[in-house]
């Protein structure tokens, strides 16, 4: 049975997955598109209606695939074009989506289309990219300049990423119209929608003026300059006429920077997409030596903003991790906390918040960070700046470490943790990248097996949330707004009414029980629950 609800997006549970490190099946240490394919009935098992791709084109993978060489082809890594249409065709079947990542901001040094423009001034391609003589002060989000010397052109390109990865000049219309190319013939291979890649940043001002410098380095964070620039809605609308109109294409932006208030002109009615990931909630930010450190009151805060923002027009896509950022029950808890609940408390929140749980992959079983000691072992490559930056700005290395050691996007991609058999059940071969130790004792087959594991509360949740009008419709009512331990909210639709008290605090929390109205005690993650106290990390949901 095919899902044909216009809105089907609102209620199912999209799962993101990271290609290289989910399931390899030739050996070679890399996780690959046959191997999704493999491991469709147990996404099914998850309640999972849609698979969000982290990029699968060709790539020199110098970014993990956010480097395009090809939009039009696959990463030989993952596979064929054939396993990517098996890959949808087969999820087709089990009513799951696949929804692809455009990475439109930029591209790899390798496309065709910088190769092009990077010939000379004259080139049909020449301002496909940003050229300028001289540099600004602006700094990449990996670090160094965000202007790279090309000695062919005697220009310098701008790149807010690695400088591997040169910006797409929007202001082109041609540029505009090859990508709206792209997302259209995956449209035709039967995707069901698009997550897109760092879109606040693709309208850069026409000054390119200087910005006030943030660190004694003289230079400012190029996003502070570019992200949300006024003109950017022109072209996402020009994208949603030329490539969503009148299909059935469900979208998500990546939009680190977007204010709850700012919400309406970029989803609902009005806006662009049917969702957008702001970071609002997340603790970390962009200099990892200067994290930002969210209270529970301000993660509270800043959700209930989302909730309110979305509560009336548009729809929001709940989320706690990804790709890029440490696994959850390490960033809002600490070392000592027990991780199980901590992972059970959270996928309360995940599944009970109005709008469309975003879960990654591992996230259901409580996934943990990594601890590397050594800057080597880590591989993604902003790990390494922050931590050369944190040297500069005089912090030692054990200090340095510590830093990337919260806050690497290695601890998302280490590999999934399948079983306790050699490498996890994820290869055969030599991992890409070491799986985290604790493997054998945190694994899918383990929870399983275990009625009081993760997995088994994420199911029993996510079989309650398919079957709840309340929790798929339901407005969104805050609760004990105040309280800076307790997360608190009311579900209502037609007259029925569901209440979520999580405990965040690892110290026990209490509350007048009087909010309950004389509802009863329908699901824990605990099995000593009682009215008007929650043991630390305590979840209880109430009808
Ligand atoms: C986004 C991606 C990240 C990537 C970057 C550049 O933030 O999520 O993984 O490195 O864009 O494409
Ligand atoms: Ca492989």
């Amino acid at each position: 049975m095919k899902q044909m609800d216009a809105q089907w997006w609102k209620k199912t549970v999209c799962y993101e997955i990271y290609p290289s490190s989910f399931q390899d099946t030739n050996g070679d240490g890399v996780g690959d598109l046959k191997g999704i394919t493999s491991r469709l009935d147990y996404l099914a098992s998850l309640g999972v209606g849609c698979i969000w791709l982290t990029p699968v084109y060709a790539s020199p993978m110098k970014d993990n695939g956010y480097d395009v060489s090809d939009f039009y082809k696959i990463n030989p890594l993952y596979g064929t074009m054939e396993d990517m249409e098996n890959l949808i065709a087969e999820a087709d079947k089990r009513n799951i989506k696949i929804v692809m990542d455009l990475v439109f901001n930029h591209v790899s040094e390798e496309n065709a289309w910088f190769q092009e423009s990077k010939k000379s001034k004259e080139n049909p391609k020449s301002d496909w990219f940003i050229w300028r003589d001289t540099p600004n002060n602006w700094r990449g989000i990996f670090g160094g300049s965000a202007w790279k010397w090309c000695e062919e052109r005697k220009q310098y390109y701008l790149h807010t990423f690695g400088d591997f990865q040169p910006d797409l000049n929007w202001e082109n219309p041609e540029v505009r119209k090859a990508l709206y190319d792209v997302a259209n013939f995956w449209i035709q291979k039967g995707v069901g929608g698009f997550r897109l890649d760092a879109v606040v940043y693709i309208k850069k001002p026409q000054d390119f003026a200087d910005g006030k410098p943030d660190a004694s380095d003289g230079m400012v964070l190029i996003h502070e300059m570019t992200a949300n620039r006024d003109g950017i809605l022109d072209y996402l609308h020009e994208f949603k006429k030329n490539v969503l109109d009148g299909k059935n294409i469900f979208t998500v932006g990546e939009a680190n920077g977007i204010l709850p208030e700012q919400l309406k002109d970029w989803v609902g009615s009005e806006g662009v997409f049917d969702m957008l990931f702001e970071f609002n909630h997340l603790q970390g930010g962009d200099i990892w030596y200067n994290p930002i450190v969210l209270s529970t009151l301000d993660v509270k805060n800043a959700i209930f903003q989302s909730q309110k923002a979305t509560a009336l027009n548009g729809w929001y896509p709940v989320f706690f991790e990804n790709h890029d950022k440490p696994r959850s029950v390490n960033a809002y808890f600490s070392k000592a906390a027990d991780k199980a609940l901590a992972s059970k408390a959270l996928t309360t929140l995940l599944l009970t918040l109005r709008g469309t749980p975003f879960v990654y992959e591992g996230e259901e079983i409580g996934m943990t960070n990594v601890d590397w000691d050594s800057i080597e072992a880590y591989h993604e490559l902003n790990s390494r700046s922050q931590y050369e930056m944190a040297l500069q700005e005089g912090f030692s290395h054990e200090q340095a470490i510590g830093f990337v050691k919260a806050l690497s996007r290695d601890n998302a991609r280490t590999p999934m943790q399948w079983d306790s058999s050699p490498n996890a059940g994820f290869t055969t071969g030599k991992p890409w990248i070491p799986l985290n130790e604790n493997f054998k004792q945190l694994n899918v087959a383990l929870q399983e097996e275990n009625a009081n594991s993760p997995l088994a509360y994420y199911r029993r949740l996510v079989n309650l949330r398919k079957q709840s009008p309340v929790l798929l419709n339901g407005n969104f009512l805050p609760l004990l707004a105040d309280d800076p331990q307790i997360f608190a909210f009311r579900r209502e639709f037609e007259g029925k009414a569901l209440t979520v008290l999580v405990n965040l605090s690892e110290s026990e929390a209490h509350y007048d029980s009087s909010i309950l109205s004389g509802q009863k005690l329908l699901l824990s993650n605990r099995n000593d629950a009682s009215v008007g106290i929650l043991r630390p990390l305590e979840a209880n949901l109430f009808e």
